[in-house]
């Protein structure tokens, strides 16, 4: 049985003091929830202060991004040793926004993977079609390589505790979210790829988020659906009553 796994990714938002707030509000909210797994990204100046607030709760930490060097003169970069010594259990890694503006490859995606795990951090790997690859009819192709891309440096014994993030452009910030039957599709697709990438056992363990646009409104419907496994959150986790919304509908049924 996968436990539901909802992260909400704060983006570039809150400053730290707004942050720690958000976070004990949500911290309180949550506190008695049980059956789902719950993260928040914040950004990686937050990282510290959060994390502190949230000792001994429910509510787990994450990072945004990584860098894959351990050190060096890298200016502005952060190991992944730093993230988790700050507090972070979870790091996000490739995210459309992240490819779109900042230049992410797949292979920069499977550096960062590596650096991560052997960090000891736990990934949530993104992948996505944009709107003219899926009108182009070859979305699956695209997420499909781009999830062997990112794992190209992933062995199979360490695989069971990845998390994917099926998160399709056209639907991040837009208020227009894939249907269930249209996710399904995709989340379906991405597990019968990780059993050839892996094996059938390891697959079958992976969680699979679903990210774009999900609200409380439509949370449940997605997460019944036998390949969703949780969500990646960005709009509706900035205020914590919408967030814990979503983290209440995902529980399983
Ligand atoms: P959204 O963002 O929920 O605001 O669509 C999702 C994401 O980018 O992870």
């Amino acid at each position: 049985m996968r436990v539901p796994f909802v992260a909400g990714n704060w983006k570039l938002n809150k400053t730290p003091t707004e942050a720690v707030e958000l976070a004990l509000e949500l911290r309180r909210l949550v506190s008695s929830v049980r059956g789902v797994e719950i993260a928040i990204a914040p950004t990686a100046v937050c990282i510290v202060p959060v994390a502190k607030k949230l000792e001994e709760s429910n509510v787990k930490v994450a990072a945004q991004n990584v860098f894959w060097e351990s050190g060096g003169a890298y200016t502005g970069e952060l190991s992944a040793a730093m993230l988790k010594d700050a507090g972070a259990e979870y790091v996000i890694i490739g995210h459309s926004e992240r490819r779109t503006y900042f230049g992410e490859t797949d292979e920069t995606v499977a550096k960062r993977v590596r650096a991560a795990l052997d960090a000891d951090l736990k990934v949530i790997v993104c992948i996505g079609e944009t709107l003219p690859q899926r009108d182009s009819g070859k979305f699956l192709d695209v997420v499909g390589s781009q999830l062997i891309g990112g794992l190209a440096k992933v062995a199979a014994d360490e695989a069971a505790e990845l998390v994917i993030a099926y998160e399709p452009v056209w639907a991040i910030g837009t208020g227009r979210t894939a249907s269930p039957e249209q996710a399904q599709e995709v989340h379906a697709y991405i597990r019968g790829k990780l059993v050839e990438r892996f094996d059938a056992q390891t697959a079958a363990a992976i969680r699979i988020q679903y990210g774009g646009s999900v609200k409380g409104s439509n949370a449940a419907e997605l997460m019944s659906q036998p390949d969703i496994d949780g969500a990646l959150v960005g709009g509706a986790s900035l205020e914590a009553n919408s967030f814990a919304d979503i983290i209440r509908a995902s529980r399983p049924q």
